[in-house]
C-alpha cells in the first residue's frame, strides 16, 4: 500500500513548483487530496489533513492568509501565522507538500477576474461580511485549478463556506469532490479556531455560549421542537445571558440553499456568529429531521 511509505514532505511558495510536483504525481498514478487553509493550524484542521491522507496518495495543504476575503475593518493584519508549526504539524499528519505562497504569487497587480455567487454567499455571514465569499470562491477556485485535486476538505465549522464552495463546484463544473467534515470542538465545547487566541481568560470563559446555545438547540430539535423562533429564541437567551456576548446572527436556514427556514425540516442549519468582545466568532449544528 502506498499509504504506509514514508513521505518526505515540501513546502513551496510557487505555483510552477506545485504544478510540476502534482504532475508528478500524476505521472505515477497517485490520486491527490486537497486541504485548503490559513494556516495557524490546530486539531480541526488536523481533522481535515487526517482524512485526506486516509484517502488519497499525496495530499497538499495550502497555507495563506488570503487578503481578497477580509473586509477593510477586519483583521487581516492581526491574523495570527506560525508557519513552523504548521509545517511540523502537517508533516507529522503524513501531508506531502504545503503550498505557502506569497500574496504578490497569488494576485498580480493588476488581477482582476472574481467568482461571485448570488444567493448561497448572500446571507448569514455573506450580511455582516460583503465580499468575503467572493474572496473565498475566487482563491478556491484558483487553489482548484492549480492542484486540480480529486478530492478537497472543508470543516462544517464553518457551514455556509461549505455549502458556498458545493454550490460553486457544481455550478461551474468543477471535476473535484468536496468532503465535509465534521467540527472539532475543545474540551468544554468551544469550537477549534485560529481566532479563539485573540480571547483574554475572561473572554475565553464566556465563548462557551456559543456552543452551550448549539447544545440547546440541538437538543431542542431532538426532543420534537420544529418552530424555528421557538428554537432560536432559546438559543438567543442564553446568549444575551452572557455580558460579553453580542450576537451578530443565530438563524435556521436550509444547509444547502442557505435560504432561511421557519420551520424545522429537510437538512437544517442552525447557525450563529457572536462576538466575544471583539471577536467574532461562529459556530452551528446540522441536524436532518
Ligand atoms: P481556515 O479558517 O484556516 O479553515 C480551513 C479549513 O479548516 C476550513 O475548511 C474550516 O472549516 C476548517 N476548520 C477550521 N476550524 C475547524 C474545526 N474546529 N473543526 C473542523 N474544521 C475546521 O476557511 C478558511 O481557512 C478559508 O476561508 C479558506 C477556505 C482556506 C480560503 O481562504
Amino acid at each position: 500500500m502506498e499509504g504506509s511509505m514514508v513521505i518526505i514532505m515540501e513546502i513551496t511558495g510557487s505555483i510552477n513548483e506545485v504544478r510540476k510536483q502534482v504532475k508528478e504525481w500524476r505521472r505515477q498514478g497517485f490520486t491527490v487530496g486537497l486541504v485548503p487553509t490559513m494556516g495557524y493550524l490546530h486539531e480541526g484542521h488536523k481533522s481535515l489533513i487526517d482524512r485526506a491522507v486516509a484517502e488519497n496518495d499525496r495530499v497538499v495543504v495550502s497555507d495563506f492568509v488570503n487578503p481578497i476575503q477580509f473586509g477593510v475593518n477586519e483583521d487581516l493584519a492581526t491574523y495570527p501565522r506560525d508557519i513552523e508549526k504548521d509545517k511540523r504539524l502537517c508533516e507529522q499528519a503524513g501531508a506531502a507538500l504545503v503550498f505557502h505562497p506569497e500574496a504578490e504569487e497569488m494576485y498580480a497587480p493588476d488581477f482582476s477576474t472574481y467568482v461571485e455567487m448570488k444567493k448561497v454567499s448572500e446571507g448569514l455571514c455573506g450580511r455582516t461580511r460583503p465580499g468575503h465569499f467572493r474572496g473565498v470562491c475566487t482563491v478556491v477556485c484558483k487553489l482548484f485549478h492549480i492542484v486540480m485535486p480529486d478530492r478537497a476538505y472543508f470543516g462544517q465549522k464553518d457551514a455556509q463556506q461549505l455549502a458556498v464552495i458545493r454550490r460553486m463546484v457544481r455550478d461551474l463544473n468543477l471535476d473535484i469532490q468536496i468532503v465535509g467534515c465534521p467540527i472539532i470542538r475543545e474540551e468544554d465545547g468551544l469550537a477549534k479556531s485560529s481566532r479563539n487566541t485573540y480571547l483574554n481568560e475572561e473572554e475565553r470563559k464566556a465563548a462557551r455560549v456559543l456552543s452551550r446555545a448549539v447544545y440547546h438547540g440541538e437538543s431542542m430539535i431532538k426532543e420534537g421542537e420544529r418552530d424555528a423562533d421557538t428554537i432560536l429564541s432559546q438559543m438567543r437567551r442564553i446568549i444575551e445571558a452572557e455580558p460579553l456576548a453580542r450576537i451578530d446572527y443565530v438563524e435556521m436556514v436550509d444547509a444547502d440553499s442557505i435560504e432561511p427556514l421557519t420551520k424545522a425540516e429537510g437538512r437544517v442549519l442552525t447557525a450563529m456568529a457572536v462576538y466575544i468582545g471583539s471577536t467574532r466568532l461562529i459556530d452551528n449544528f446540522i441536524v436532518e429531521v
